[in-house]
């Protein structure tokens, strides 16, 4: 018997490769270790006030976002991932069942419970079923964010390597081929799927999003989510989306009414402005984290890509790696009561995409970082975009 998984929760059920009583003893076995283990790293998450320096006594990471290569067969003019490094080659970052086996055993995974697997396209690293068998046996959640276009092959082993959930990045370049590879996968793994929302396409195109709703909705995905354009890549700010467009209302009623029955989950837009503390409702850089083989850090979902400057597992002291100054100020300028976004924050799509918890908005920021935040002239594009100033 299957769990549904539900992009809402970042499909953070899990399902489990093995069928009978057997395998759901040992699922529920396992899941049982995983709640002991980081549950209480949980309730703590939920229930202690935040501050923008990260202390591991009170709680740590729960996900990790795990780059298994950056190798990709796709060249999405919008990707988040920047250019390779000067000086390195793409064989400098593909995991390894022995490299992820060191990063598991660093304390900073001692309280994660969910590690999905990206990149690059991580169905190009050919120890993937490999290093996702590890990760179940050492008890974390192993899941996959993939843009789909190899998976039709790989269903099998992913299940039978225990995968707890697909998530398919469903792109305007890929739909025709999605299209014909995702009903084939109906009922071997369930697939839940995402759509990145660009401005210029829902202005002028928003039949093109509709297609791929529908596409999923009738290849059986178990939900979908529709994620909305952060600046990275190529695109120009032309493709971000604001919560009052007339166009986004349209889709949103157009989508609602042909699709009724089909679970979508609309991520929160940009923020046209930033009132509060209650606009901020970020938790990334104290829920998550992501790392390259080699133990390079990447920040949040929106800085995801790992690398040395933002300090190295095991290079960087932890104390130090985990208050690292880009993090630091980004902690600080989230909890900052006042409407000032963090510059690093500006025109993130994740920054009123936390879920607003009291206690964090009661979080005293130290005086010093808010008083120099206050002072801080606001950046052009923060000034633009959180219309803050
Ligand atoms: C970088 S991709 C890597 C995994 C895989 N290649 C894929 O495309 O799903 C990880 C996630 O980042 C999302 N992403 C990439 N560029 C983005 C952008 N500019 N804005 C929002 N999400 C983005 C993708 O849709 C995907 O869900
Ligand atoms: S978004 Fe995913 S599929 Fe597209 S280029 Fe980036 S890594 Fe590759
Ligand atoms: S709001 Fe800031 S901390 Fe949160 S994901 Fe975006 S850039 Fe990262």
């Amino acid at each position: 018997m299957m769990e549904r998984t539900y992009p809402e929760d970042n499909g953070r059920h899990a399902p489990t490769g093995r069928s009978g009583s057997d395998g759901m003893v040992t699922l529920g076995l396992r899941l049982l270790k995983l709640a002991a283990r980081c549950g209480p790293n949980w309730v703590r998450h939920h229930v202690l006030p935040y501050r923008a320096e990260y202390d591991l006594r009170r709680h740590g990471p729960l996900y990790c976002g795990l780059y298994v290569t950056f190798r990709c067969n796709l060249a999405c003019p919008w990707c988040v991932n920047p250019p390779l490094p000067a000086g390195l080659g793409l064989d400098d970052f593909e995991a390894t069942p022995e490299a992820v086996a060191r990063l598991l055993d660093h304390p900073l995974f001692r309280t994660v419970a969910h590690i999905n697997l990206t990149g690059g396209e991580p169905l190009l690293n050919k120890n993937l079923m490999e290093i996702i068998r590890l990760i179940r046996r050492r008890g974390f959640l192993p899941g996959m964010v993939t843009n789909g276009t190899l998976l039709e092959t790989r269903v099998a082993d992913l299940r039978a390597a225990g995968i707890a959930d697909v998530r398919v990045s469903m792109y305007g370049n890929t739909l025709d081929r999605l299209a014909d590879i995702l009903p084939k996968l109906r009922g071997k793994l369930p697939i839940a799927t995402s759509y990145i929302v660009l401005g210029t396409e829902m202005r002028e195109r928003p039949e093109a999003i509709e297609k791929a709703v529908r596409i999923a909705a009738e290849s059986g995905s178990v939900g979908m989510r529709l994620n909305f354009y952060m600046p990275a890549g190529q695109c120009g700010d032309a493709e971000l989306v604001y919560e009052d467009e007339p166009a986004l209302a349209d889709l949103k009623a157009r989508i609602a009414d042909r699709f009724p029955d089909f679970p979508i989950y609309w991520r929160p837009t940009v923020r046209r402005a930033i009132s509060g503390s209650r606009d901020k409702t970020c938790r990334q850089p104290w829920e998550n984290f992501h790392v390259d083989a080699r133990g390079n850090l990447g920040l949040c979902c929106r800085y995801c890509f790992p690398s040395p400057r933002n300090g190295n597992l095991f290079e960087t002291p932890l104390p130090e790696l985990l208050n690292q100054p880009g993090l630091a100020k980004m902690r600080a300028g989230i909890l900052d009561p006042g409407p000032l976004v963090p510059p690093e924050c500006a025109n993130c799509l994740y920054l009123s995409g936390g879920k607003a918890a009291p206690k964090v908005m009661q979080s005293p920021l130290p005086t010093l970082i808010r008083k120099k935040l206050a002072t801080k002239p606001p950046t052009a594009a923060a000034d633009n975009k959180s219309g803050a100033a």
